[in-house]
């Protein structure tokens, strides 16, 4: 598998890192088989499987269960849980342990963190204790209420200029990468080039050093997507036609 050492030096290679979410068994193992690079239990979960309307009501049992299922398929991709809303953030003493508990309970080999000021202290001491941490700026969607919704990020110089910031502060704080979502192109390239780790982008462009997506609007399963989704396959149509047919050949008695 990729280690997070390796991870770390992709910026040096040629291929861009390549990273899908994936909340189940099978669904982890295909990815895996691919040769994907990063498997991300993403808290994306909420909306993608869980039936919710945004990642907020996503709790620590729900991600450290699709984690052991997904740790469980997985040989070679390094397999990133993530830290669910309020899961952190509160006290550290409480990120710790829950951060402990994906890695310890749930398999994970890394865990993710939507970042701003208040996960600097928080990024170091995990990684002090030997949990890598994947840090998450520009557009971090546990935000919604404070930022009014999932638009683009880092489009003022003011905001451009903090992400930059906390970049550089995850970084030191001992981060092996970065997701940076929903942010200008430019914008991206330029934190690609100041940061040593890579950055891995989603709607950010392609001058990241490698992209992520979420597995159900890749492959046509999600029922509404963002608007840097996209789609390379048609699920949906699959199982529908899969559940049809055994609709009628029940129905007609040619089944069984
Ligand atoms: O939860 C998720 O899938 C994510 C990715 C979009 C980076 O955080
Ligand atoms: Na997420």
């Amino acid at each position: 598998m990729p280690t997070v050492q390796e991870i770390q030096r992709a910026p040096e290679g040629d291929e861009p890192l390549t990273m899908l979410t994936a909340y189940d068994a099978p669904t982890a193992a295909i990815v895996d088989e691919a040769g994907i690079d990063l498997i991300l239990v993403g808290d994306s979960m909420g909306n993608a499987v869980l039936g919710y309307e945004s990642t907020l009501p996503v709790t620590m049992e729900e991600v450290a269960s699709h984690t052991g299922a997904v740790a469980r398929a997985v040989d070679d991709a390094l397999v990133v849980a993530d830290m669910p809303f309020l899961s952190y953030g509160t006290t550290k003493g409480v990120g710790i342990e829950n951060a402990g508990r994906l890695i310890k309970e749930a398999g994970a080999n890394a865990v993710k963190i939507e970042s701003g000021p208040h996960t600097v202290d928080l990024t170091e001491r995990l990684v002090d204790l030997g949990i890598p941490v994947m840090a998450h700026l520009g557009l971090t969607p546990q935000r919604r209420n404070q930022i009014g919704g999932y638009a683009r990020q880092g489009t003022t110089e003011e905001a451009a200029a903090e992400i930059r910031d906390l970049a550089a502060k995850h970084e030191s704080a001992g981060a092996f990468s970065l997701v940076l979502e929903h942010v200008p192109d430019e914008l991206a390239a330029e934190v690609t080039a100041a940061l040593d780790i890579p950055v891995i982008g989603i709607g950010a462009g392609p001058e990241t050093d490698g992209q992520v997506l979420v597995l159900t609007d890749v492959i046509g399963l999600s029922e509404s997507v963002p608007p840097f989704a996209e789609q390379f396959g048609d699920v949906r149509r699959e199982i529908e036609d899969a559940v049809a047919a055994y609709r009628d050949a029940v129905e007609d008695g040619s089944f069984p």
